[in-house]
Protein backbone atom coordinates (compact mmCIF):
# COMPACT_ATOMS: atom_id res chain seq x y z
CA UNK A 1 0.00 0.00 0.00
CA UNK A 2 1.12 3.31 -0.57
CA UNK A 3 2.20 5.51 2.16
CA UNK A 4 0.85 8.95 1.67
CA UNK A 5 2.02 12.49 3.00
CA UNK A 6 -0.98 13.90 2.18
CA UNK A 7 -2.38 16.46 4.79
CA UNK A 8 -5.85 16.26 4.02
CA UNK A 9 -6.04 12.36 5.11
CA UNK A 10 -7.16 12.18 8.65
CA UNK A 11 -5.15 12.64 11.06
CA UNK A 12 -6.42 9.62 13.24
CA UNK A 13 -4.14 7.85 10.36
CA UNK A 14 -0.89 9.12 11.93
CA UNK A 15 1.52 6.20 11.91
CA UNK A 16 2.37 7.91 15.99
CA UNK A 17 5.41 5.75 15.87
CA UNK A 18 7.16 8.32 13.58
CA UNK A 19 7.99 12.02 14.44
CA UNK A 20 5.33 14.43 14.90
CA UNK A 21 5.54 17.51 12.80
CA UNK A 22 3.25 20.46 13.01
CA UNK A 23 1.97 20.90 9.72
CA UNK A 24 0.50 17.16 10.03
CA UNK A 25 -1.40 18.53 12.77
CA UNK A 26 -3.59 20.86 11.16
CA UNK A 27 -7.02 20.85 11.10
CA UNK A 28 -8.91 17.62 10.68
CA UNK A 29 -12.23 16.16 11.32
CA UNK A 30 -11.61 17.08 15.43
CA UNK A 31 -13.32 14.24 16.65
CA UNK A 32 -11.30 11.52 15.00
CA UNK A 33 -8.79 12.56 16.70
CA UNK A 34 -7.99 12.70 20.53
CA UNK A 35 -9.10 16.02 22.32
CA UNK A 36 -5.84 17.95 24.47
CA UNK A 37 -5.66 20.19 27.03
CA UNK A 38 -2.36 22.01 27.22
CA UNK A 39 -1.01 23.32 30.86
CA UNK A 40 2.08 25.43 30.88
CA UNK A 41 4.32 27.72 32.91
CA UNK A 42 7.44 28.75 35.04
CA UNK A 43 9.01 25.99 37.94
CA UNK A 44 7.31 26.12 41.00
CA UNK A 45 3.75 27.63 39.84
CA UNK A 46 2.50 24.44 40.93
CA UNK A 47 1.44 23.47 37.16
CA UNK A 48 2.62 19.98 37.05
CA UNK A 49 0.62 19.00 40.55
CA UNK A 50 -2.54 20.74 39.08
CA UNK A 51 -1.88 19.32 35.21
CA UNK A 52 -1.57 15.65 36.89
CA UNK A 53 -4.60 15.69 39.02
CA UNK A 54 -6.71 17.30 35.93
CA UNK A 55 -5.77 14.60 33.62
CA UNK A 56 -6.79 11.93 36.85
CA UNK A 57 -9.73 13.78 37.51
CA UNK A 58 -11.07 13.65 33.52
CA UNK A 59 -9.15 10.11 32.87
CA UNK A 60 -7.06 11.71 30.54
CA UNK A 61 -3.82 10.67 29.64
CA UNK A 62 -1.11 13.08 31.31
CA UNK A 63 2.61 13.71 29.59
CA UNK A 64 4.76 15.49 31.53
CA UNK A 65 7.00 17.03 28.63
CA UNK A 66 9.55 18.50 31.37
CA UNK A 67 10.24 14.94 32.25
CA UNK A 68 11.31 13.88 28.48
CA UNK A 69 14.12 16.83 29.36
CA UNK A 70 14.91 15.94 32.91
CA UNK A 71 15.40 12.33 31.54
CA UNK A 72 18.30 13.69 28.91
CA UNK A 73 19.99 16.19 31.49
CA UNK A 74 20.47 12.46 33.83
CA UNK A 75 21.48 10.56 31.37
CA UNK A 76 23.82 13.13 30.36
CA UNK A 77 25.24 13.53 32.92
CA UNK A 78 25.62 9.68 33.43
CA UNK A 79 27.24 9.37 30.40
CA UNK A 80 29.68 11.90 30.69
CA UNK A 81 27.85 13.88 27.72
CA UNK A 82 28.65 17.71 28.16
CA UNK A 83 25.80 19.67 28.65
CA UNK A 84 26.51 22.49 25.76
CA UNK A 85 27.04 19.67 22.90
CA UNK A 86 23.79 20.32 21.46
CA UNK A 87 24.74 17.48 18.42
CA UNK A 88 25.52 14.91 20.51
CA UNK A 89 22.97 15.99 22.98
CA UNK A 90 20.41 15.39 19.81
CA UNK A 91 21.75 12.14 19.61
CA UNK A 92 21.80 11.00 22.29
CA UNK A 93 17.83 12.27 22.66
CA UNK A 94 17.05 10.05 19.43
CA UNK A 95 18.77 7.12 20.79
CA UNK A 96 17.33 6.89 24.02
CA UNK A 97 13.58 8.13 24.38
CA UNK A 98 12.37 8.35 27.76
CA UNK A 99 8.81 6.30 28.38
CA UNK A 100 6.71 7.99 30.70
CA UNK A 101 3.44 6.53 31.87
CA UNK A 102 1.70 4.53 34.74
CA UNK A 103 3.69 1.72 36.04
CA UNK A 104 1.56 -0.78 38.80
CA UNK A 105 0.77 1.69 41.35
CA UNK A 106 2.58 4.85 40.51
CA UNK A 107 3.81 7.25 37.90
CA UNK A 108 7.32 6.16 36.27
CA UNK A 109 10.06 7.61 33.71
CA UNK A 110 12.20 5.61 32.24
CA UNK A 111 15.14 6.09 29.98
CA UNK A 112 17.98 3.36 28.63
CA UNK A 113 15.68 0.85 30.91
CA UNK A 114 16.62 2.64 34.00
CA UNK A 115 13.74 3.97 36.52
CA UNK A 116 14.47 7.57 36.96
CA UNK A 117 11.48 8.17 38.44
CA UNK A 118 12.83 9.50 41.48
CA UNK A 119 16.05 10.53 40.27
CA UNK A 120 15.30 13.38 37.79
CA UNK A 121 13.47 15.35 40.92
CA UNK A 122 17.11 16.23 42.20
CA UNK A 123 18.18 19.60 41.82
CA UNK A 124 21.46 18.87 40.03
CA UNK A 125 19.05 17.51 37.30
CA UNK A 126 16.59 20.77 37.38
CA UNK A 127 20.21 22.33 36.01
CA UNK A 128 20.60 19.48 33.39
CA UNK A 129 17.03 19.75 32.31
CA UNK A 130 17.32 23.24 31.78
CA UNK A 131 20.46 23.29 29.76
CA UNK A 132 19.67 20.55 27.68
CA UNK A 133 16.31 22.06 26.26
CA UNK A 134 18.04 25.15 25.57
CA UNK A 135 19.23 23.76 22.96
CA UNK A 136 16.82 24.13 19.63
CA UNK A 137 18.36 21.13 17.93
CA UNK A 138 17.38 19.13 20.98
CA UNK A 139 14.25 20.57 21.62
CA UNK A 140 13.16 19.46 17.51
CA UNK A 141 13.34 15.88 18.46
CA UNK A 142 11.64 16.45 22.35
CA UNK A 143 8.58 18.68 20.52
CA UNK A 144 8.22 15.45 17.62
CA UNK A 145 8.11 13.21 20.30
CA UNK A 146 6.15 14.63 23.09
CA UNK A 147 3.58 15.28 20.20
CA UNK A 148 3.77 11.34 19.82
CA UNK A 149 2.61 10.88 23.00
CA UNK A 150 -0.13 12.70 23.17
CA UNK A 151 -1.53 11.72 20.14
CA UNK A 152 -3.81 8.74 20.42
CA UNK A 153 -5.46 9.23 23.95
CA UNK A 154 -7.11 12.28 25.33
CA UNK A 155 -4.01 13.82 27.00
CA UNK A 156 -2.92 16.80 29.03
CA UNK A 157 0.39 18.15 28.56
CA UNK A 158 1.95 19.87 31.18
CA UNK A 159 5.30 22.01 30.51
CA UNK A 160 6.69 25.34 28.94
CA UNK A 161 5.63 25.39 25.17
CA UNK A 162 2.74 22.78 25.00
CA UNK A 163 0.16 25.72 24.10
CA UNK A 164 1.94 27.59 21.60
CA UNK A 165 4.20 24.75 20.00
CA UNK A 166 3.71 21.04 20.87
CA UNK A 167 0.19 21.02 20.31
CA UNK A 168 -0.88 24.49 19.37
CA UNK A 169 -3.98 22.46 17.86
CA UNK A 170 -4.96 22.12 21.46
CA UNK A 171 -9.04 21.96 22.58
CA UNK A 172 -7.93 23.95 25.67
CA UNK A 173 -4.66 26.06 26.51
CA UNK A 174 -3.96 27.25 29.87
CA UNK A 175 -0.67 29.12 31.26
CA UNK A 176 -0.72 28.74 35.61
CA UNK A 177 1.80 31.71 36.87
CA UNK A 178 2.60 32.65 40.54
CA UNK A 179 4.83 35.29 42.24
CA UNK A 180 8.29 34.19 42.18
CA UNK A 181 8.49 34.25 45.72
CA UNK A 182 5.75 32.18 46.17
CA UNK A 183 7.38 29.67 43.45
CA UNK A 184 10.11 29.70 45.43
CA UNK A 185 8.64 28.91 48.48
CA UNK A 186 6.67 25.87 46.93
CA UNK A 187 9.58 24.76 45.37
CA UNK A 188 11.59 24.58 48.94
CA UNK A 189 9.00 22.57 50.21
CA UNK A 190 9.40 20.26 47.93
CA UNK A 191 12.83 19.60 47.99
CA UNK A 192 12.82 19.94 51.30
CA UNK A 193 10.22 16.78 51.38
CA UNK A 194 13.02 15.00 49.41
CA UNK A 195 15.67 15.83 51.86
CA UNK A 196 17.99 18.07 49.75
CA UNK A 197 18.76 21.47 48.81
CA UNK A 198 18.93 24.75 50.84
CA UNK A 199 16.30 26.74 50.55
CA UNK A 200 17.81 30.20 50.90
CA UNK A 201 19.28 29.24 47.37
CA UNK A 202 16.21 28.15 45.87
CA UNK A 203 14.66 31.71 45.15
CA UNK A 204 18.12 32.67 43.44
CA UNK A 205 18.52 29.47 41.44
CA UNK A 206 14.69 29.77 40.00
CA UNK A 207 15.43 33.18 38.84
CA UNK A 208 17.99 32.12 36.73
CA UNK A 209 16.43 28.94 35.64
CA UNK A 210 13.53 31.14 34.78
CA UNK A 211 15.82 33.03 32.53
CA UNK A 212 16.94 30.00 30.97
CA UNK A 213 13.50 28.68 30.53
CA UNK A 214 12.10 32.25 29.47
CA UNK A 215 12.37 31.98 25.54
CA UNK A 216 10.38 28.74 25.59
CA UNK A 217 7.96 29.88 28.86
CA UNK A 218 5.43 32.46 26.92
CA UNK A 219 1.36 31.19 26.73
CA UNK A 220 0.16 30.94 23.40
CA UNK A 221 -2.01 33.48 22.17
CA UNK A 222 -5.31 31.71 22.88
CA UNK A 223 -3.94 30.54 26.53
CA UNK A 224 -6.00 31.10 29.96
CA UNK A 225 -3.91 32.44 32.22
CA UNK A 226 -4.44 31.78 35.69
CA UNK A 227 -1.83 33.26 38.64
CA UNK A 228 -2.32 30.51 41.30
CA UNK A 229 0.03 33.11 44.24
CA UNK A 230 -3.29 33.18 46.06
CA UNK A 231 -4.94 29.86 44.70
CA UNK A 232 -5.03 26.42 46.19
CA UNK A 233 -4.25 23.41 44.14
CA UNK A 234 -7.52 21.95 44.17
CA UNK A 235 -9.39 24.82 43.61
CA UNK A 236 -7.01 25.33 40.35
CA UNK A 237 -8.03 21.85 40.16
CA UNK A 238 -12.03 22.53 40.17
CA UNK A 239 -11.41 25.61 37.92
CA UNK A 240 -9.52 23.78 35.17
CA UNK A 241 -11.76 20.79 35.10
CA UNK A 242 -14.63 23.18 34.71
CA UNK A 243 -13.39 25.23 32.25
CA UNK A 244 -12.51 22.23 30.14
CA UNK A 245 -16.10 20.91 30.59
CA UNK A 246 -17.71 23.86 29.33
CA UNK A 247 -14.92 24.08 26.54
CA UNK A 248 -16.45 20.41 25.15
CA UNK A 249 -19.68 21.44 25.52
CA UNK A 250 -19.37 23.79 23.40
CA UNK A 251 -17.53 21.34 20.62
CA UNK A 252 -20.06 18.84 21.41
CA UNK A 253 -22.89 21.30 20.45
CA UNK A 254 -21.11 21.97 17.06
CA UNK A 255 -20.76 18.58 16.29
CA UNK A 256 -23.19 16.84 13.35
CA UNK A 257 -23.32 13.05 13.42
CA UNK A 258 -26.86 11.35 11.35
CA UNK A 259 -28.45 14.64 10.81
CA UNK A 260 -28.05 16.13 14.81
CA UNK A 261 -25.60 17.73 16.58
CA UNK A 262 -24.13 15.84 19.10
CA UNK A 263 -26.34 18.22 21.65
CA UNK A 264 -29.50 17.02 19.98
CA UNK A 265 -28.64 13.79 20.94
CA UNK A 266 -27.61 14.09 24.65
CA UNK A 267 -30.40 15.70 25.05
CA UNK A 268 -32.94 14.43 22.57
CA UNK A 269 -36.28 15.56 24.09
CA UNK A 270 -38.21 14.35 21.06
CA UNK A 271 -37.39 10.79 21.62
CA UNK A 272 -37.55 10.61 24.94
CA UNK A 273 -40.85 12.24 25.35
CA UNK A 274 -42.62 8.96 23.71
CA UNK A 275 -40.52 6.44 26.31
CA UNK A 276 -43.38 5.89 28.76
CA UNK A 277 -45.90 5.29 25.57
CA UNK A 278 -43.43 2.80 23.45
CA UNK A 279 -42.64 1.29 27.30
CA UNK A 280 -46.10 0.41 27.52
CA UNK A 281 -47.02 -0.76 23.92
CA UNK A 282 -43.51 -3.10 23.69
CA UNK A 283 -43.51 -4.66 27.55
CA UNK A 284 -45.75 -7.50 26.49
CA UNK A 285 -43.01 -8.49 24.33
CA UNK A 286 -40.57 -8.55 26.61
CA UNK A 287 -42.62 -9.89 29.45
CA UNK A 288 -44.83 -12.23 27.60
CA UNK A 289 -43.19 -12.79 24.14
CA UNK A 290 -38.70 -13.30 25.93
CA UNK A 291 -40.80 -14.07 29.34
CA UNK A 292 -38.40 -11.85 31.27
CA UNK A 293 -38.37 -12.12 34.74
CA UNK A 294 -35.55 -9.86 36.89
CA UNK A 295 -34.13 -10.31 40.34
CA UNK A 296 -32.37 -8.10 42.29
CA UNK A 297 -34.55 -4.78 40.79
CA UNK A 298 -34.61 -3.56 44.73
CA UNK A 299 -30.75 -3.31 44.71
CA UNK A 300 -30.58 -0.30 42.49
CA UNK A 301 -30.39 2.87 43.67
CA UNK A 302 -33.07 5.48 42.58
CA UNK A 303 -30.40 7.55 41.24
CA UNK A 304 -28.54 8.00 37.55
CA UNK A 305 -26.34 4.75 37.57
CA UNK A 306 -24.34 3.36 34.87
CA UNK A 307 -25.55 -0.11 34.08
CA UNK A 308 -22.77 -2.51 33.19
CA UNK A 309 -24.04 -5.61 31.21
CA UNK A 310 -23.10 -8.57 29.28
CA UNK A 311 -24.47 -8.65 25.91
CA UNK A 312 -25.57 -11.28 23.00
CA UNK A 313 -29.61 -9.83 21.64
CA UNK A 314 -30.07 -6.79 20.19
CA UNK A 315 -32.98 -6.70 22.84
CA UNK A 316 -30.64 -6.84 25.85
CA UNK A 317 -31.59 -2.58 26.21
CA UNK A 318 -35.06 -3.63 26.33
CA UNK A 319 -34.22 -6.58 28.75
CA UNK A 320 -32.90 -4.08 31.54
CA UNK A 321 -35.26 -0.87 30.98
CA UNK A 322 -38.61 -2.73 31.01
CA UNK A 323 -38.22 -4.12 34.76
CA UNK A 324 -36.65 -0.82 35.88
CA UNK A 325 -39.42 1.01 34.43
CA UNK A 326 -36.98 4.35 34.05
CA UNK A 327 -34.89 5.69 30.96
CA UNK A 328 -31.35 4.25 30.40
CA UNK A 329 -29.66 5.24 27.60
CA UNK A 330 -27.40 3.43 25.15
CA UNK A 331 -25.18 4.11 23.01
CA UNK A 332 -24.78 1.71 19.44
CA UNK A 333 -24.44 1.62 15.86
CA UNK A 334 -24.88 4.73 13.75
CA UNK A 335 -26.74 3.00 10.95
CA UNK A 336 -29.30 2.32 14.29
CA UNK A 337 -30.34 6.33 13.43
CA UNK A 338 -31.12 5.19 10.44
CA UNK A 339 -33.51 1.89 10.12
CA UNK A 340 -36.64 2.12 10.21
CA UNK A 341 -38.22 -0.33 11.89
CA UNK A 342 -35.79 0.21 14.94
CA UNK A 343 -35.44 3.75 14.93
CA UNK A 344 -38.84 4.91 16.99
CA UNK A 345 -37.63 2.66 19.49
CA UNK A 346 -34.18 3.25 19.83
CA UNK A 347 -35.05 6.88 19.82
CA UNK A 348 -37.31 6.74 22.63
CA UNK A 349 -34.57 5.36 25.06
CA UNK A 350 -32.18 8.01 23.71
CA UNK A 351 -29.99 5.94 21.99
CA UNK A 352 -27.03 8.04 20.54
CA UNK A 353 -24.69 6.66 17.68
CA UNK A 354 -20.79 5.48 17.90
CA UNK A 355 -19.64 7.01 14.12
CA UNK A 356 -17.72 4.39 12.68
CA UNK A 357 -14.33 5.37 12.53
CA UNK A 358 -13.61 7.95 15.01
CA UNK A 359 -13.82 5.22 17.48
CA UNK A 360 -15.50 5.06 20.88
CA UNK A 361 -13.71 8.36 21.74
CA UNK A 362 -16.96 11.07 20.90
CA UNK A 363 -19.24 8.34 21.56
CA UNK A 364 -17.51 8.12 25.80
CA UNK A 365 -17.26 12.13 25.60
CA UNK A 366 -21.25 11.70 24.75
CA UNK A 367 -21.98 9.46 27.02
CA UNK A 368 -20.64 11.35 29.70
CA UNK A 369 -22.66 14.47 29.02
CA UNK A 370 -25.64 12.23 29.49
CA UNK A 371 -24.64 11.34 32.91
CA UNK A 372 -23.96 14.61 33.88
CA UNK A 373 -27.05 15.73 32.68
CA UNK A 374 -28.39 13.02 35.40
CA UNK A 375 -29.76 10.12 33.06
CA UNK A 376 -28.73 6.61 33.46
CA UNK A 377 -26.53 5.16 30.83
CA UNK A 378 -26.07 0.78 29.85
CA UNK A 379 -23.25 0.15 28.42
CA UNK A 380 -22.20 -3.21 27.30
CA UNK A 381 -18.14 -2.98 27.48
CA UNK A 382 -17.85 -6.29 26.05
CA UNK A 383 -17.93 -4.26 22.76
CA UNK A 384 -19.54 -7.08 20.65
CA UNK A 385 -22.16 -9.29 20.83
CA UNK A 386 -20.73 -12.36 22.28
CA UNK A 387 -21.82 -16.24 21.78
CA UNK A 388 -19.63 -18.09 22.53
CA UNK A 389 -21.19 -19.71 25.75
CA UNK A 390 -18.76 -17.27 27.96
CA UNK A 391 -18.36 -13.40 28.85
CA UNK A 392 -16.09 -11.82 27.06
CA UNK A 393 -12.61 -9.68 28.22
CA UNK A 394 -14.36 -6.31 29.48
CA UNK A 395 -13.22 -3.05 28.00
CA UNK A 396 -12.34 -0.40 30.86
CA UNK A 397 -14.46 3.08 29.26
CA UNK A 398 -17.19 2.35 31.35
CA UNK A 399 -15.62 2.11 34.62
CA UNK A 400 -13.57 5.38 33.26
CA UNK A 401 -17.29 6.91 33.36
CA UNK A 402 -18.00 6.00 36.61
CA UNK A 403 -14.34 7.28 37.89
CA UNK A 404 -14.74 10.61 36.15
CA UNK A 405 -18.24 11.36 37.03
CA UNK A 406 -18.27 9.53 40.67
CA UNK A 407 -21.92 7.62 38.70
CA UNK A 408 -22.04 3.92 40.49
CA UNK A 409 -21.96 1.10 38.45
CA UNK A 410 -24.68 -1.27 38.70
CA UNK A 411 -23.53 -4.97 37.38
CA UNK A 412 -26.21 -6.73 35.56
CA UNK A 413 -26.09 -10.41 34.09
CA UNK A 414 -28.11 -11.12 31.26
CA UNK A 415 -29.12 -15.07 30.81
CA UNK A 416 -31.30 -16.64 27.85
CA UNK A 417 -30.74 -13.79 25.49
CA UNK A 418 -28.39 -16.24 23.13
CA UNK A 419 -30.72 -18.44 21.58
CA UNK A 420 -28.21 -21.50 22.70
CA UNK A 421 -29.90 -21.16 26.12
CA UNK A 422 -33.52 -20.08 26.16
CA UNK A 423 -36.92 -21.14 24.00
CA UNK A 424 -37.91 -17.73 25.04
CA UNK A 425 -37.21 -17.22 28.57
CA UNK A 426 -34.80 -14.31 29.07
CA UNK A 427 -33.92 -13.77 32.84
CA UNK A 428 -31.86 -10.52 33.92
CA UNK A 429 -30.03 -10.03 37.50
CA UNK A 430 -29.00 -6.57 39.01
CA UNK A 431 -26.33 -6.72 41.27
CA UNK A 432 -24.98 -4.80 44.04
CA UNK A 433 -23.93 -1.32 43.25
CA UNK A 434 -20.08 -0.25 43.45
CA UNK A 435 -19.32 3.35 44.05
CA UNK A 436 -15.93 4.75 43.86
CA UNK A 437 -16.43 8.36 45.42
CA UNK A 438 -13.41 10.15 45.97
CA UNK A 439 -11.34 8.13 43.80
CA UNK A 440 -9.29 9.63 40.98
CA UNK A 441 -9.59 8.09 37.62
CA UNK A 442 -6.27 6.82 37.00
CA UNK A 443 -5.18 3.82 35.29
CA UNK A 444 -4.46 1.57 38.49
CA UNK A 445 -8.19 2.47 39.08
CA UNK A 446 -9.97 2.01 36.73
CA UNK A 447 -8.81 -1.20 35.84
CA UNK A 448 -10.13 -2.06 39.10
CA UNK A 449 -13.32 -1.48 39.25
CA UNK A 450 -13.35 -2.69 35.66
CA UNK A 451 -12.26 -5.96 37.37
CA UNK A 452 -14.40 -5.83 40.24
CA UNK A 453 -17.82 -5.15 38.80
CA UNK A 454 -17.13 -7.76 36.02
CA UNK A 455 -16.32 -10.24 38.72
CA UNK A 456 -20.08 -9.50 40.17
CA UNK A 457 -21.27 -9.97 36.14
CA UNK A 458 -20.37 -13.11 35.73
CA UNK A 459 -21.35 -14.36 39.13
CA UNK A 460 -24.54 -13.28 38.65
CA UNK A 461 -24.29 -14.78 35.22
CA UNK A 462 -22.67 -18.05 36.49
CA UNK A 463 -26.17 -18.23 39.26
CA UNK A 464 -28.52 -17.61 36.49
CA UNK A 465 -27.21 -20.65 34.09
CA UNK A 466 -26.59 -23.09 37.44
CA UNK A 467 -30.60 -22.24 37.85
CA UNK A 468 -31.30 -23.24 34.50
CA UNK A 469 -32.78 -26.82 34.61
CA UNK A 470 -33.44 -26.80 30.63
O1 LIG B 1 8.88 21.54 34.37
P1 LIG B 1 10.25 21.03 34.76
O2 LIG B 1 10.90 21.83 35.86
O3 LIG B 1 10.25 19.57 35.07
O4 LIG B 1 11.14 21.20 33.45
C1 LIG B 1 12.50 20.85 33.40
C2 LIG B 1 13.21 21.75 32.40
O5 LIG B 1 12.81 21.43 31.08
C3 LIG B 1 12.93 23.22 32.61
O6 LIG B 1 14.12 23.89 32.96
C4 LIG B 1 12.44 23.74 31.31
C5 LIG B 1 12.50 22.61 30.36
N1 LIG B 1 11.24 22.41 29.64
C6 LIG B 1 11.10 22.99 28.42
O7 LIG B 1 11.98 23.70 27.97
N2 LIG B 1 9.96 22.77 27.69
C7 LIG B 1 8.97 22.00 28.18
N3 LIG B 1 7.87 21.77 27.45
C8 LIG B 1 9.10 21.42 29.47
C9 LIG B 1 10.25 21.66 30.18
Amino acid sequence: MASSTNTTESPAALDISRPVSKDQLVEGERWTRALTITVDGPAGSGKSTVARLVAETLGFNYVETGATYRALGWLALERGIPLDDGARLRGLAIAQPASLGYGVDRWEVKIAGVDITDAIREPRIDDAASRVASHPEVRDVMIARQRQLSLDRDSVLDGRDCGKVVRPDAELKIFITADLEERARRRGGQQDESGSGAESNVAAALEARDARDAKQSEAADDAFVLDTTNVGIQEAVDLLVNMWLERRRELLDGEMTQGRTAREWIDNESGLANFDKVLRRTRPVWEKGFRLQAHGVERVPDEPCLFIANHASTWDPAFLISPLNRVIRYMGKADLASNRYLKNLADAIGFFPVRRGAGDRVALHIGEEVLRRGDSLGIFPEGTRVYEGRLARPRQGAARLALITGVPIVPVAIYGNRWSESLFKVTVAFGRPHRFDGQLATPANIRNATTAVWADVQELWDAQRADRWF
